[in-house]
């Protein structure tokens, strides 16, 4: 399958951090094929666009998604008055997910409401995982206790030291030297983790967020600067191309 609409019924729901929702859809077919760090395109009733969502978690033997989510603006409001048996409208598995080689040592840093889409991943890893995540403040902490359940190594920061690490999630990885590092959150983190990545010689996958159309490389509503082959600048659209990228490829 490469991408469809199905309605979905909500079979659990929760808030489980200040604004923050988390909800499992059953969803079989999508189940089957998604791969971690692909994400799905919600219709919200009365808005025109759907919104991304990342996929946070795929559980293929009972055929459901889970997608964790804050709230923002009027859609995510409106998402989040939805309860179990409700249906949503959904379009996925879509764009590119995060490689997954579980042989190997990854590090997986996260920002915020960027650190839904590594669940999937790091729990293919398992010990072989080092997870970096920082928040806000404790308030906003989440999915620590679903990433150690996984057996991945969990190091928490938060802006204001009411949480783990006082200070930004960046200071938590200087002494890991993974053969592969996955990250998600906002651009200035990015950054900070590409250049560590570069200088210690790591290969780097970023996940980016874009505002989208489409959702499907039709409208070109979500491009981005990408580096060809040759070093070449040329416009990429983050929900085909990615949303997840090699690092070195991105004008960052
Ligand atoms: C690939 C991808 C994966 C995402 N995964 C998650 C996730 O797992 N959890 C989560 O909480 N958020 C995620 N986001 C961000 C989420 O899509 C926005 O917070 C949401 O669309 C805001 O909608 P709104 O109606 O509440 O806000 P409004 O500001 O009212 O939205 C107005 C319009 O702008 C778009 N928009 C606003 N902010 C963003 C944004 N940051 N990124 C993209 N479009 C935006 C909306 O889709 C809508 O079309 C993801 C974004 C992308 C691109
Ligand atoms: S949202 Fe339409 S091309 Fe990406």
């Amino acid at each position: 399958m490469k991408y469809d609409v199905q309605l979905c019924e909500i079979v659990r729901r929760a808030e489980i951090a200040d604004d923050t929702y988390d909800f499992t859809v059953q969803a079989p077919a999508f189940a089957a094929v998604a791969k971690p760090g692909q994400f799905a395109h919600i219709y919200v009733p009365g808005r025109t666009l759907r919104r991304p969502i990342s996929i946070c978690d795929i559980d293929r033997e009972n055929g459901t998604l889970r997608f964790v989510f804050q709230i923002r603006g009027a859609g995510t409001a409106d998402l989040a008055n939805f309860e179990v048996g409700d249906t949503l409208d959904i379009l996925a598995p879509l764009g590119r997910g995060f490689t997954v080689d579980p042989e190997k040592k990854a590090l997986f840093v996260g920002g915020g409401i960027g650190v839904p889409p590594l669940l999937g991943a790091a729990k293919y890893y398992g010990q072989n995982a080092t997870v970096a995540i920082g928040f806000r403040d404790k308030n906003h902490v989440i999915l620590a206790e679903d990433f150690k359940a996984a057996g991945c190594d969990v190091r928490v920061a938060t802006d204001d030291g009411s949480f783990g690490h006082h200070g930004l999630v960046v200071d938590l990885i200087r002494d890991v030297r993974p053969d592969i590092l996955c990250a998600c959150g906002p651009m200035v983190m990015l950054r900070a983790v590409a250049a560590f990545a570069k200088e210690n010689n790591i290969r780097c996958e970023i996940s980016l967020e874009e505002r989208m159309a489409c959702g499907i490389g039709a409208c070109l509503g979500c491009a981005v600067e990408l580096y060809d082959e040759n070093g070449e600048i040329y416009m990429g659209h983050v929900c085909k191309d990615g949303p997840v990228f090699a690092a070195e490829r991105v004008v960052l």
